[in-house]
C-alpha cells in the first residue's frame, strides 16, 4: 500500500508520515520546503508546492499512490482572514489539482478538513447542517463539497484542536506555548469561554489507519469527548508539569482585538467512529500524561 501524505512539515503531516511509516506503510511525503527536522530513513520525500498544478499533477503520476492523505493547508483562521485570495489557493484550489490527480490514478483521497466547518452547536453528527462562521472554515467547505461531487472513494475527516508531542523543527503547539511562557514565569491571557474537545494527535493517526486498512469512505469526525476552554487545558498542562497555574489568566474571547469569528461552543459527535472504527480517544489529562 503506497501513501502520498501532504504537509510533511505540518504538525499532523509530521505525526501521521512517523505513525503510518512505524505501521509498515510506504510513504511518501511532500512539502514545499526542505525537511525540516529529521525524517524517518525509511520514508521518502517529494518537493512540491501544492499551489504548483503542474507540479501536483507530475507528483501524483509519477508516484502512482493508492491513498492520498491530503494535510497541508493555510489552518490559521487568522491568516485565511487578512490573506483570502491566498487561503482559496491554499485551501481549495490545490485541494481541487490533488482530487483532480487521485482520480487519474484511481487513489483513494483523505482529507483533512476542521471542525470549524460545523458552527455553533453541540452534538454535530456527519450530517448535521454545516455552518462555516469564518473565511478559513469556507475554504475547508469548499474543498469538502468538490470532494464529494467529484469522487466515490474518499474521506473527509474533521479533527478538533489537534495536540500531541513536540517534534523538532516543527511549529510550536498551544502546549508548548503555555510550557515555554509559564517556565519563563510569564503571566498569559487565555480563552475560557470557548469549549472544545481536544484531540490527541494518535488517536487521529490511529483513526485514519483504521480508515485505510478498513476500506472506509464519507465523513468521519475524528475528535475526543472531554469538553475543555483552552483556559481549562492551559491550568491541566500547569499541573502536569508543576508549573504555576497562577500565571494563567483566564479571559473572555472579546478581550482579544479584531477576533475571528469561532463557535463558542463546537462539539463534534464522534459515536460513528467509535461504532465504525474502533475509535476511543483519550481524555486530555491521559494525552498529557502519554506526552509529557
Ligand atoms: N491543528 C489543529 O488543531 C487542527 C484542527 C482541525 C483541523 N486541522 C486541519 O488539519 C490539517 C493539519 O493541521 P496542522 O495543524 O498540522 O497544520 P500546520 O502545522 O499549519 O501544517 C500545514 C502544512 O501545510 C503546508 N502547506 C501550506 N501551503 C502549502 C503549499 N502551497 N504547498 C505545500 N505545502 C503547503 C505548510 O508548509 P510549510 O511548513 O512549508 O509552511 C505546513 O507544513 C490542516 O488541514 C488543518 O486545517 C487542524
Amino acid at each position: 500500500m503506497k501513501l502520498l501524505i501532504t504537509g510533511i512539515n505540518g504538525f499532523l503531516g509530521r505525526h501521521l508520515t512517523n505513525y503510518l511509516a512505524g505501521k509498515g506503510f510506504s510513504v511518501t511525503a511532500t512539502g514545499r520546503n526542505n525537511v525540516k527536522g529529521e525524517l524517518l530513513n525509511y520514508v521518502k520525500f517529494f518537493s512540491a508546492d501544492l499551489l504548483n498544478t503542474h507540479q501536483s499533477f507530475e507528483m501524483v503520476n509519477e508516484l502512482q499512490p493508492n491513498v492520498i492523505i491530503h494535510t497541508a493547508a493555510m489552518s490559521k483562521p487568522d491568516e485565511c482572514e487578512q490573506h483570502k485570495e491566498l487561503c482559496l489557493q491554499t485551501n481549495f484550489e490545490a485541494t481541487k489539482t490533488l482530487v483532480n490527480a487521485a482520480q487519474q490514478v484511481n487513489a483513494k483521497f483523505i482529507f483533512i478538513s476542521t471542525d470549524f466547518v460545523l458552527g455553533e452547536g453541540e452534538n454535530h453528527t456527519e450530517t448535521s447542517t454545516l455552518n462555516p462562521l469564518n473565511f478559513y472554515a469556507q475554504s475547508k467547505l469548499m474543498a469538502e463539497t468538490y470532494i464529494q461531487q467529484h469522487l466515490d472513494n474518499y474521506c473527509i475527516i474533521r479533527p478538533v484542536l489537534i495536540y500531541g508531542k513536540h517534534i523538532e523543527g516543527i511549529r510550536n503547539t498551544f502546549i508548548d506555548w503555555v510550557q515555554q511562557s509559564l517556565q519563563a514565569g510569564k503571566q498569559i491571557k487565555v480563552v475560557n469561554d470557548q469549549f472544545r474537545t481536544p484531540t490527541y494527535v494518535d488517536d487521529i493517526c490511529f483513526g485514519i489507519e483504521r480508515i485505510i486498512s478498513l476500506d472506509k469512505t464519507g465523513i468521519y469526525h475524528l475528535a475526543a469527548e472531554q469538553i475543555l476552554t483552552p483556559y481549562t487545558m492551559a491550568v491541566k498542562i500547569a499541573n502536569h508539569l508543576q508549573l504555576d497555574s497562577n500565571l494563567i489568566i483566564p479571559v473572555d474571547e472579546n478581550s482579544f482585538p479584531e477576533p475571528v469569528k469561532r463557535a463558542k461552543r463546537s462539539i463534534a459527535n464522534i459515536d460513528k467512529a467509535k461504532a465504525e472504527l474502533d475509535y476511543l480517544p483519550m481524555s486530555f489529562d491521559e494525552g498529557l500524561r502519554k506526552m509529557l
